[in-house]
Formats: C-alpha cells, structure tokens, sequence
C-alpha cells in the first residue's frame, strides 16, 4: 500500500479532499498546494471519458504532473469512464494513492480491486444517487473504500441531493474500522453536517474549498471544526 494512505488512523478523521475539478487550471499545482496548506488532506482528481459522464477532464499526465510538483500529496484518482480496468497501471505510474472506480461501470469488481491493489494503491467502489445500494453490498467488505456519490457525475458546483444521505447510513454499519466512507458532491461547510453526521469520514469538496475566499476556513469547517461559515 502506498505510505500515503487513505486509510488513516482514526484520531485524523474525517479527512477533506479538495476536487482540483474546480481549481484554476492554468495555476493547478499553486492553487492545490493552497488547498493542501490550508489544511486539506489530499487531492481527489476527477477522471472523467465523456461516455460514463458527460464532461472529459483529466488523464494520467496531468496526475503525473501534479505528483511531481507535490510529491508528498496524497492523489485520489476517480474513475467516471466507461472502462475503468483500461485506466489503472496508467494512473498508477503517474503517482495516484487510491483509485476508486464505478460499479456502473465496472465489469469484473472483484479483478479490479486486486489489479489496483498490486499497483500499490487502495481501490474505492463508488455508486451513483440513482443506483440501488444492493448493487454494492456483495463487494463492500472487498474495498478500501465506499464512495457515494451526492451529485450526478459530470460537473462541480451542482446541489447536493440529500437521498445520498440515506444511503450513507445503510452502509456505515457495514464498514470496518480500516474502510472509509466518502462523500463526493454538493459538499459545502453547509452541507457538510448532515454528511458527518450520517457516517462519512471523507468529504470532499470542489466549490466548496475553491470558489470560497478562504480555503482553511472553509476546510474547517466542512471538517466540523469552525462554526463560523455554517452559521450564516
Ligand atoms: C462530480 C465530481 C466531484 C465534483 C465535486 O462529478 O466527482 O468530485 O468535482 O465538486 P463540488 O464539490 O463543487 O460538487
Ligand atoms: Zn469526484
């Protein structure tokens, strides 16, 4: 497993991730390490084909160039393509820690799992808000991690769609103490609450951390830890 590992020590969680999908392209790696020194705890790389969701983002390069400007970031790579298993040694070599892929997508869960795994890195099965959480239940104590999706895949800045909570707390109980729950979608130091609440202990946020003026209040807040932005 990669020295940088999602599956952290629980006295650390949850842990932000800060989706670079909503940082400035043209300054990515002074934009993500801001992110970083306000204080979140690793960067979730939106992949995305234009056949799985309709928005095509980014491949391997830019990973590889991310990781070298920031070797020490923890890259979460997330697969929205239509042919996950073509992506992984690719992301691999390019510096990711973790790669989660879709059960939409996903053809043989199981192999994939385990070809992410002997590439170094923890895998994440992640279900979109219309997918039937039975979809998953056979895989879940197989992964690292549980990704439930509270946005359709394709774009940051859409709204939360609550109902991903419920899901949330269907699946918490299922997890071990070394398997994580993340939450990816709408989430906001408003949002944020509710997703802590139901059991997730990854938040992440692209709009959430990048279009505010302050990347570490807002970090913190949507850790649990300021009051001040969820007041307003
Ligand atoms: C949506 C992506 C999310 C998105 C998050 O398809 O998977 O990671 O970039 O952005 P916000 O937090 O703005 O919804
Ligand atoms: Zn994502």
């Amino acid at each position: 497993m990669s020295s940088k590992s999602l599956i952290t020590n629980p006295q650390r969680l949850p842990l932000v991730g800060a989706s670079i999908l909503s940082a400035d392209f043209a300054h990515l790696a002074d934009d993500a390490e801001a992110a970083l020194d306000a204080g979140a705890d690793l960067l979730h790389v939106d992949v995305m084909d234009g056949h799985f969701a309709p928005n095509l983002t980014l491949g391997p390069a830019l990973c590889r160039s991310l990781h070298n400007a920031l070797p020490d970031a923890m890259l979460d790579v997330h697969l929205m393509v239509s042919d996950p298993s073509m992506f992984v040694e690719h992301f691999a070599n390019a510096g990711a820690d973790h790669i989660t892929f879709h059960i939409e997508a996903a053809g043989d869960v199981l192999s994939l799992v385990q070809e992410i795994r002997k590439q170094d890195m923890t895998a994440g099965l992640a279900l979109n808000p219309d997918t039937n959480v039975s979809t998953i239940m056979q895989f879940i104590e197989h992964v690292d991690l549980v990704l439930v999706m509270s946005v359709n895949p394709g774009f940051s800045g859409q709204s939360f769609i609550t109902g991903a909570l419920d899901t949330v707390r269907m699946i918490k109980p299922l997890l071990r103490d070394n398997q994580r729950l993340q939450m990816d979608g709408g989430v906001s130091s408003k949002t944020s609450a509710d997703c802590r609440e139901a059991g997730c202990d990854i938040l992440v946020a692209g709009s959430g951390i990048f279009d505010t003026s302050d990347y570490a209040e807002s970090i913190e807040s949507i850790r649990g830890l300021s009051k001040a932005l969820t007041q307003r």
